[in-house]
């Protein structure tokens, strides 16, 4: 059976960095980007380019430099935010604005200060504006589950006709459930003229926990564009987690029959380098990604893990890119092994920094005697200061499995046995300046 495809709108970089404690700078917001693309979201949504300068440089890099995913920017109904959010994505390969506004009596009355009529006049004008300087508009109404659905359907009526491509259903407050919410999307579908020309998306906060669980009734109801966050990082509560929603749809497609673009290996690295540049550890029970959700602390437990993995496993870790709990790296495993484990810490070198990295890694490992993640995240942020985030000494950040301990070798195992070239033959033992950059280690890179 064909799986309908679900668009995955990545809002880390926005509605995310709202959260306390979130804020990222140009630098990191670029090199996070870069992730997401590896991921494969379809969209990043890459800031709110009126909120601040620093904000739109950032849009704009994000713009000129990611190529294949679509680069949104939020906008508020008006024209100065509008043209601010185009000037910031006008450089993208496939720019989109994405237009909000509050629609609830509660926001029109006490924040906006307008009436309904206004509110309708006000949506239509700034969509227009905004499909005068890019095809691909987004609207969401702010607060659309708090919004008399009879009023919600006046005004999506009006941005469906001034050429909105995407609705996006914004549970602003977290307040809704999934029954209900599952409800409203198909009352939009039913009443909104013109809704099958546009894709409807789900945009949850997790108020009370359900964010995960609404978007997921709302793609049971038709809708097929997900807005989440790496972690669920986002404003207060946070956003529905972009991890836990891509997995629902991995682990049971027989509920979930829809398809992701994204490279579920990638989420672990999405997840630890978005943790390393805020600060922000993962809470440890958080599912996917938290270092306790492929723990396994109680007896009878270990005992069914090692006699099957299926006995307490639902997923497998490599299959969220968790790193795997038998590999033990040594200083005589190379720089293959230490550039997967990079990389599964979210960090991706080439090939002369990564020998930079691998040659004070194995000094660090003759000198103490277990370096783990949290030494190689710091050692991999000195020898690369002046390009990396200044964020100061991090959290341990430990992955899931509690597993990834680089052992400095034991008396016996110093002395490893010769390495041997690609015809079994050995190499010439080198001395103590055995890590210094040779033409030999050249070669043996890529072994
Ligand atoms: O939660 C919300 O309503 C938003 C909108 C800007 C989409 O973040
Ligand atoms: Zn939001």
């Amino acid at each position: 059976m064909d799986k309908a495809r679900v668009t995955v709108f990545d809002t880390t970089l926005r509605d995310g960095e709202q959260s306390p404690g979130c804020s990222m700078n140009r630098q990191e917001k670029l090199r996070l980007a870069h992730q997401l693309d590896r991921l494969g979201v379809d969209v990043i949504e890459a800031g709110f380019p009126i909120a601040s300068d620093g904000d739109f440089e950032s849009v704009q890099a994000i713009a000129e430099a990611v190529r294949r995913p679509i680069i949104a920017g939020l906008a508020r109904a008006c024209r100065p935010d509008i043209e601010r959010a185009w000037e910031a994505l006008k450089h993208a390969a496939r720019p989109r604005i994405h237009v909000f506004l509050a629609t609830s009596d509660i926001h029109l009355q006490y924040k906006l200060r307008i009436s309904r009529d206004q509110c309708v006049a006000q949506a239509r004008e700034a969509i227009r504006l905004a499909k005068s300087l890019c095809d691909d508009v987004e609207f969401s109404p702010e607060d659309a589950t708090r919004t008399d659905p009879d009023f919600l359907c006046r005004v999506l009526d009006a941005v469906v006709e001034a050429g909105a491509t995407t609705l996006n259903i914004p549970d602003t407050v977290g307040y809704t459930v999934p029954s209900e919410f599952g409800e409203l999307i198909a009352m939009i579908r039913r009443c909104v003229k013109g809704i099958e020309n546009v894709t409807i998306s789900a945009h949850c906060h997790n108020d009370l926990g359900m964010a995960v669980a609404n978007a997921l009734a709302a793609v049971a109801a038709g809708v097929r564009q997900v807005e989440c966050t790496i972690n669920g990082i986002g404003e207060r509560a946070g956003n529905a987690s972009l991890e836990e929603i891509v997995m629902a749809m991995h682990v049971r497609p027989d509920r979930y029959p829809y398809e992701t673009g994204v490279v579920s290996e990638q989420i672990f690295a999405a997840s630890q380098m978005l943790s390393e540049i805020t600060g922000v550890p993962v809470q440890p029970n958080k599912a996917i990604t938290g270092r306790n959700a492929f723990a396994h602390e109680a007896g009878i437990h270990q005992d069914g893990i090692l006699k099957n993995p299926l006995t307490y496993e639902i997923m497998t870790p490599k299959s969220v890119g968790v790193p795997d709990s038998k590999l033990v790296l040594g200083k005589h495993s190379g720089r293959h092994a230490l550039s997967m484990r990079c990389e599964q810490l979210g960090y991706q070198f080439d090939r002369r920094a990564l020998d930079d990295i691998y040659r004070r890694f194995v000094r660090l490992a003759d000198k103490i005697k277990h370096v783990e993640d949290h030494h190689l995240l710091e050692l991999i942020r000195d020898t690369h200061k002046p390009t990396m985030s200044a964020t100061p000494l991090i959290e341990p950040v430990i992955p899931a499995t509690n597993a990834a301990v680089v052992t400095a070798p034991s008396a016996e195992s110093a002395r490893p046995a010769p390495e041997t070239n690609p015809f079994g033959v050995p190499l010439p033992v080198q001395s103590d300046s055995q890590h210094e950059q040779t033409q030999q280690e050249d070669y043996l890179w890529g072994v």
